[in-house]
Parts: C-alpha cells; structure tokens; sequence
C-alpha cells in the first residue's frame, strides 16, 4: 500500500508506545520517523550537564535561552533510525535516562524552548513523507497533518510497559518510582500553558491497552484505506 505524502502525527500520553506504533508506520509506509520528544530530552540533557537546571528543577532560564541559540541538537539518519546528536555526540542513550526523564517535563514547559523545538521540527518535516511523534504535534507543530491518531493505554499498562524497557536496558527501576514518573507527566504535560498534551479534534483514538503491535499496525492501515480511499 502506498500513502500519499502526508504528515502523520501521533500524540498522546507518556510511555503508551507511540514511539514504537511510529516506527512501525514509518517502515511500512516509507515514511521517515522523527521522534520530537527526543530534541526535548536533548535540551535537558544538555541544561543539565551545563548547570541550567538544578535539582530541584529550577532552570537558569536566561542562560538557557543564550545557549539555545547556538545549541547545535539535531538527528542523524542511520540504518538504525534517526539518532539524536548534540554536535558530534550521539546522546541517545543519555536521553533516555530517568535523571533526564525527570526533568524533561519542566523544560519543555517553557516557551522558547518549544520554540526551539518546533523549529527544528518544521525543518524535518518540511518536504512531507513523515511520521512523528509527540504531544503537540496534531495540535500545534502540523495542525495541518494527513492523519492524525491520539494514543491512550491504561496507567498500569503503562507503567508495565516503560519498566520492562528499562530492565531490557540493563536499569533496576522501581515499579512504584516509574509509575509516579508517568503521572507527573503526564499532569505537567497537559496542564501547562504553551501548547499542552491534548487531542486534536480530527485525531482518531488508539486505546492500545489490549492490542498487540500486529493489531495497531492492522487498525493504522485500516484508517488510512478509509482516509485516502485507497483499495488495494
Ligand atoms: O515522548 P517522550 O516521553 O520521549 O517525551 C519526553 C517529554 O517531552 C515529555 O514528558 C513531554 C515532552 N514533549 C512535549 O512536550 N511535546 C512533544 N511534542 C514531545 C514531547
């Protein structure tokens, strides 16, 4: 099946597998996968090894927004996907930590920092023939995109979820200290004032608490038959 070139947005809350579901259109679809939370996490990483940001999340706002301005974060396309750098240095691995997931919340509440954001992600996603995902990104960064699916799952699936990702990756969480990160999350995402997690009007639910991957895959290809009128 071929998709015209469109912008598909996938939002929706914390650790319910947009990443993955993304991934899975993208490489069904030849479609290039950005992941925006991604440019979040790689500004915290760098205001946190650059003393912006301190423990208790209070951000040294006018040094962050100097050093944004020549922040060098972007992604490099390999054969393994699209790997997030800070100049040279691939930082996928430290994005994904949980010192880093803990503050990504606060500095992506802030203004310019979404600024910053936004424009690399227009950037990306000029030419078409994308899927990315996020909070915003049917809401705010591409209102205009072809498809757009919401993604929901309960908490404790959640949770069940981005632990059995940190085990696999060697980490020791605690069930209880993941699952409270989600829910702080998820609160500070769809409260705060620029541009919070919510669903776009014209978004189409994916509640993935009972679906295996093969299932989304299935109910992704059905929307899009539906959408673009596509037969075969
Ligand atoms: O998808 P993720 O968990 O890697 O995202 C990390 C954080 O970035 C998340 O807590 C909220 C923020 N984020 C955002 O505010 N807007 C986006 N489009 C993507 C992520």
């Amino acid at each position: 099946m071929t998709v015209p070139d469109i912008i598909i947005a996938v939002d929706g809350y914390s650790s319910t597998g947009k990443s993955t579901l993304a991934k899975m259109i993208a490489s069904r679809f030849s479609l290039l996968y950005l992941d925006s939370g991604a440019l979040y996490r790689g500004v915290t990483l760098f205001a946190r090894e650059n003393g912006l940001i301190d423990k208790d999340s209070n951000i040294d706002l006018p040094a962050l927004e100097k050093a944004l301005e020549i922040l060098d974060l972007h992604f490099v396309q390999t054969t393994e996907g699209s790997l997030t750098h800070i100049g040279r240095r691939c930082v996928e691995k430290e994005i994904r930590s949980l010192e880093v997931a803990n503050q990504v919340s606060p500095i992506s509440a802030v203004p310019f920092v979404r600024a910053f954001v936004d424009n690399k992600l227009h950037e990306a996603g000029a030419a078409g023939r994308v899927v990315m995902d996020g909070r915003d990104i049917g809401t705010t960064v591409f209102p205009n995109a072809g498809l757009k699916i919401f993604m929901t799952a309960s908490v404790e699936v959640r949770t069940q979820r981005r632990f059995d990702e940190m085990v696999a990756k060697g980490g020791n969480p605690d069930f209880e200290e993941v699952k409270k990160n989600l829910l702080d999350r998820d609160w500070i995402d769809s409260h705060r004032e620029t541009s919070p997690l919510s669903r776009a009007d014209d978004a189409f639910i994916l509640d993935n608490s009972e679906m295996t991957l093969g299932e989304e895959l299935a109910w992704v290809e059905g929307i899009i038959r539906g959408r673009f009128g596509i037969l075969e």
